[in-house]
């Protein structure tokens, strides 16, 4: 047994010991915060991005280093995942890319019609140059899984819903040879799910030719001045990678 002065001595001491741990390790997270976030690498875009971020409650439906709400996709690896000409012509419309599913919101904005050109493009690179910058804190191993979007749960429930044809797993497998060749192209096409933005690519091959679709990977626009496709800027050896996989989809 303590005796009583022995146990006020215990408990002081015990009390004094921990606050002391508590205060030097708030003290070091602390410190480590700038170089953790890469703080010098917050420019105004960057926090322009983040007032966008906030003051728009984008975490009511996102989370963001898995803080916030769960209804729509964690966006913490969004720029790795995605890229700088997805998430452009997501911003501008982002209903048309997942159509018949939940919406999110098209804020005015990110809307050239609404707030003009120049408005809505610059809106629309910071909040990207936010995520890019959110994408490189070190947050102790939490990824906010890079390949979790949301059109891999739509790929899924197709894949089981369609399992047993033939016809049906060669899609799947010409899919993940799409995402492989390049995973932006995947974000707005489907191979025989017919699911997003871009339109399925089932049967391209006999729709066009090698011409045709080696200009219209490189630059879009040239041939469909208005089209959500981006210029993807692909040097010319994936180009024939793709265009030559393209040519096999029949
Ligand atoms: C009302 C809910 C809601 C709000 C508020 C919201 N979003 Fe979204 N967002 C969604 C949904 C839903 C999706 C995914 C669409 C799907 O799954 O069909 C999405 C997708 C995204 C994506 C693409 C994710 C991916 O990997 O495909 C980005 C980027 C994004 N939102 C950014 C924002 C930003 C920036 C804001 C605030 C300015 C915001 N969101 C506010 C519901 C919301
Ligand atoms: C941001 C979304 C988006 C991305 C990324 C994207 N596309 Fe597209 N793509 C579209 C849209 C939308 C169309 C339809 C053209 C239009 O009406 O504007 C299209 C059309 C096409 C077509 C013509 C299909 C047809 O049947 O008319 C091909 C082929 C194609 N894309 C291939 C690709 C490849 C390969 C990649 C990756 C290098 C890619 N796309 C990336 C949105 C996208």
């Amino acid at each position: 047994m303590l005796t009583k002065s022995a146990a006020k001595a215990f408990f002081l001491g015990g009390t004094v010991i921990c606050a002391a741990a508590f205060v030097f390790l708030t003290v070091d997270t602390i410190a480590q915060f700038p170089d953790r976030s890469h703080e010098e690498n917050m420019t105004p875009e960057v926090i322009h991005g983040f007032e966008i971020w906030t003051e728009n409650n984008c975490m009511g439906c996102h989370t963001l280093m898995g803080e916030g709400a769960y209804y729509a996709p964690e966006l913490t690896q969004v720029f790795r995942r995605r890229g700088e000409a997805w998430m452009t012509e997501f911003l501008k419309d982002p209903q048309a890319f997942y159509p018949n599913r939940r919406k999110m919101v098209q804020y005015d904005f990110y809307d050239a019609k609404k707030v003009g050109k120049e408005e809505a493009a610059k809106n629309i690179a910071d909040t990207i140059a936010f995520f890019n910058w959110v994408g490189d804190i070190d947050l102790n191993g939490f990824t906010g899984d890079p390949n979790n979007g949301p059109e891999q749960d739509i790929e899924k429930a197709a894949a089981k819903a369609a399992a047993p044809t033939a016809a049906a797993s060669a899609s799947v497998d010409q899919l993940a040879t799409l995402r492989s060749l390049n995973a932006v192209c995947a974000g707005c096409h489907t191979i025989g799910g017919g699911a997003l933005v871009g339109p399925d690519l089932a049967g391209v091959a006999n729709r066009f030719d090698a011409k045709y679709l080696t200009k219209w990977i490189q630059e879009p626009s040239t041939i469909k001045a208005d089209t959500t496709m981006p210029n993807l800027g692909l040097g010319d050896a994936q180009v024939k990678e793709l265009v030559d996989f393209l040519l096999t989809l029949k």
